[in-house]
């Protein structure tokens, strides 16, 4: 790695066995002294070079992803978790968003009590965020939640422009990563609004079960509203979880969420499967728990789904192109 002091431009090749994978570090230069931060987010990539006519645009696609849903217990932090790591599988890297008190996906991923987001915030840099993201598996890293997060809609919530924070403190970093899953709580809150508005794709994990239409419906509102007020639209897609192919009643609650959504429905679900809750225990992805789990495959495909999504000449084909 070559590492460059701010100061006196001075540049060192440095072993990358001295870091590990620590993805910032201090380094102090041995010319003049000075010590500066080196985050790896930024350095770890050789440069991309725009070419004329190549704009972000043609890019295309879905970049940042929210998991929401203001239901409890629909799969919102299983589904960020093993979309995430069916991603990291085909090559791409992600960083999944633990904006979840109850840090779940925090826990499921190994990374209990470490630096959250509200300690980025009340670190008051920007550049704190790369130090509390972890590297974790290959191509997966966490930015971790712990119990202080809670405090964070009590001090920042009613400031002005609350709900661009997350979206500013992604910026530096965003390009680093394929993909950024956002894991949010039971709740429109201070969380799930800075995370829609930091996202350009909603995904809302939902049961087949009677009250499944409402809680679509709610995040619909929302995303209608913050699309009115701040001109932040974001496209959004349902997600059918822990579906019983035997019950008739999901059978005839998918229908209805078919006929009231059409192709914002996604056309594969993912089978309530007990491979996944023993995954949990392990804290592993199902994927990595058990190769032939049935819903580990379902979300491999719902991750090809999303990535060539990404790729505009593929959207329509992909079935999800209900734009
Ligand atoms: N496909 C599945 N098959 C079987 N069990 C599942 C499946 N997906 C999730 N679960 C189980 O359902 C429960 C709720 O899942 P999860 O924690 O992901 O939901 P959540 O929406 O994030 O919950 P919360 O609203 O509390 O954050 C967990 O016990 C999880 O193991
Ligand atoms: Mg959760």
């Amino acid at each position: 790695m070559i590492v460059t002091c701010d100061n006196c431009a001075t540049r060192f090749r440095l072993d990358d066995k001295v870091v590990g994978d620590r993805p910032s570090f201090r380094a102090k230069c041995s010319r003049c002294g000075h010590l500066f931060t080196v985050s790896r987010l930024a350095l770890a990539e050789d440069p991309v070079v725009l070419e004329e006519g190549h704009s972000i645009d043609d890019r295309g696609g879905f970049h940042t992803i929210t998991v929401c849903n203001q239901k409890g217990g629909v799969a919102k932090t299983s589904t960020c978790i093993n979309l995430g790591a069916s991603l990291a599988l085909l090559g791409k890297k992600v960083l999944l968003a633990d904006f979840d008190v109850q840090a779940n996906l925090s826990v499921l991923m190994g990374c209990r009590n470490n630096r959250s987001f509200f300690d980025v915030l009340e670190a008051g840099k920007p550049a704190e965020l790369t130090k509390a993201i972890l590297k974790v598996r290959p191509n997966i890293w966490v930015l971790p939640s712990n119990s202080r997060m809670a405090l964070s809609s009590k001090k920042y919530l009613n400031q002005d422009g609350f709900e661009y924070v997350l979206q500013k403190h992604l910026e530096p970093v965003k390009d680093f990563f394929d993909y950024i899953l956002i894991d949010t709580p039971p709740s429109i809150d201070f969380f799930t609004l800075n995370a829609l508005m930091a996202s350009d794709l909603a995904v809302i994990p939902t049961q087949s079960e009677f009250l499944a239409i409402n809680g679509v419906n709610h995040i619909e509102n929302i995303i209608g509203v913050i699309g009115e007020k701040t001109g932040h639209r974001l496209d959004y897609r349902i997600l059918v979880t822990m579906y019983d192919q035997q019950n008739m009643a999901s059978q005839v609650i998918m229908k209805q969420l078919r006929h009231r959504y059409g192709a914002r429905v996604l056309d594969l679900l993912i089978a309530r499967d007990p491979r996944l809750q023993e995954s949990q225990i392990v804290r592993k992805p199902v994927i990595y728990y058990d190769k032939g789990a049935v819903s580990g495959r379902q979300y491999l495909d719902l991750a090809r789904r999303v990535d060539a999504l990404r790729r505009p000449a593929a959207a329509t084909d992909a079935g999800l192109g209900a734009r």
